[in-house]
């Protein structure tokens, strides 16, 4: 054996199982494998996962914080201006370091694959050309999906059309779109058309922006779902965000879900830039803006948390941790039995690989050798913590470790060290 994890806990609770790893895949997932392997690590109880996965990102942006100023307002709005002001100035090469930068702490943090969003409303496609420098650079260490994203609307930018089917060409992977920016509710229903349009002919998947707004009349994710059937698209098409949903009239919402489910919709909510962003525009109660969370799921839709930012126009924080998502995403969506945090790891794990598409992803025999060893006892505790990741393995090789967290105490009487992960439960 190339890899041996010994005495791990499985996302699903079971324990005390070795995984055993050979030419890039896992071999075996039992209990006491007798076996030499040439890297061995005694995981002591702690929770092993599939790595993490995140479905909605914005790679070309990332780490431009300040550059050239910071979003006063905090707004949604002035985010897509400021991001119209870096646009024409930022180089090929500053998109490529601040990305690669981006990827070695997101690999540190146990992300093995993610979704970017590029922005094509650029005429010289610099984002586009970064990014496929990007994805081919990190392809060993991480698994980069781009969606060719008309960031001021595909029929509102007068080239954005043209450039998205040069992004495509190119080896864009996903087409995106964003018909809630478009010039009305009629151009942004014939956006997702005309889009869904180019993603069959070209055999693509699509994922959109859609509906990220407070506004409850804001319904393009209906056409989207309606597309998407009537074009064969299902289990290929994602809404990202979707957080008029949150604001919509309940009546109307008990027609649409059930629509979204038929037609195989995944939805994408970004739980930390959904809940900054959303209800600016109200003052008390101010509305969370996330999307309907357990509704979607209880009605068998595929539901995958990303990121959405981190340290750009939009989003000043942020450290590339799914966790700290999944922990936002909790609380917004009052996910608090047992079940629904079990549930909580899914979405920033095997539910958001389901959107992407990824092959060979999950601990079991026959899957790629990829996996992230947590300072957890399980998926609960995991995201109750948002502990350190104590490696990340990638084709059964250690590709990135952390020390335990550890805190020592100085108070008579007390214990000398103090660690979160013992309060479990
Ligand atoms: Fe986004």
């Amino acid at each position: 054996m190339e890899f041996l994890l010994k005495n791990a806990t499985l996302p699903d609770g079971r324990s005390n199982m070795d995984i055993a790893c050979k030419g890039g895949l896992i071999v075996a997932v039992e209990r006491g494998i007798d076996a030499e392997a040439k890297t061995v690590i005694d995981a002591a109880g702690q929770l092993v996962a599939p790595p993490f996965v995140d479905p909605h990102f914005h790679m070309d942006a990332t780490l431009s914080l300040g550059n050239p100023r910071l979003n006063s307002s905090g707004t949604l709005l002035e985010g897509i201006a400021l991001w119209g002001e870096l646009k024409p100035v930022q180089t090929v090469d500053e998109i490529i370091s601040r990305a690669l930068r981006y990827c070695d702490l997101a690999v540190a943090m146990g992300i093995g694959a993610i979704r970017s969003h590029v922005d094509i409303c650029d005429d010289e496609l610099k984002g586009v050309e970064a990014l496929l420098e990007v994805r081919r650079q990190v392809a060993p260490y991480l698994d980069l999906q781009l969606v060719a994203f008309p960031q001021d609307g595909v029929f509102r930018a007068p080239t954005a059309k043209q450039n998205l089917n040069r992004a495509l060409d190119m080896g864009v992977d996903v087409v995106g779109g964003i018909p809630h920016f478009e010039r009305s509710m009629a151009d942004g229903a014939a956006s997702v058309r005309y889009l869904c349009e180019l993603a069959a002919a070209r055999g693509l998947m699509v994922d959109m922006h859609c509906d990220e707004s407070d506004d409850p009349m804001s319904r393009h994710v209906e056409t989207l779902a309606q597309e998407t059937t009537r074009l064969g698209l299902e289990g290929r098409v994602a809404g990202s965000h979707l957080t008029s949903m949150h604001s919509m009239d309940n009546y109307y919402v008990s027609k649409l879900i059930p629509l979204m489910a038929e037609a195989g919709l995944h939805a994408i909510p970004n739980p930390l830039i959904n809940i900054m962003l959303q209800g600016r525009h109200d003052s008390y109660p101010k509305r969370r803006g996330q999307t309907r969370v357990p509704e979607l799921r209880a009605a068998g839709i595929n539901i995958g948390f990303g990121s959405d930012c981190m340290m750009d126009p939009w989003y000043s924080l942020g450290k590339a941790d799914m966790l700290d998502v999944a922990h936002m995403g909790l609380h917004v969506g009052q996910l608090s039995s047992r079940d629904d945090m079990r549930w909580c790891f899914e979405a920033v794990t095997e539910n958001s690989a389901r959107i992407m598409g990824l092959e060979g992803y999950g601990l079991a025999r026959g899957c790629k050798a990829d996996m992230v060893l947590l300072q957890a006892a399980d998926p609960i505790e995991a995201i109750r913590l948002r502990p350190a990741r104590l490696a990340v393995i990638r084709g059964g090789k250690v590709i990135a470790s952390a020390a335990p967290q550890v805190s020592k105490l100085a108070l008579k009487g007390r214990p000398a060290v103090v660690n979160p992960a013992d309060y479990a439960p």
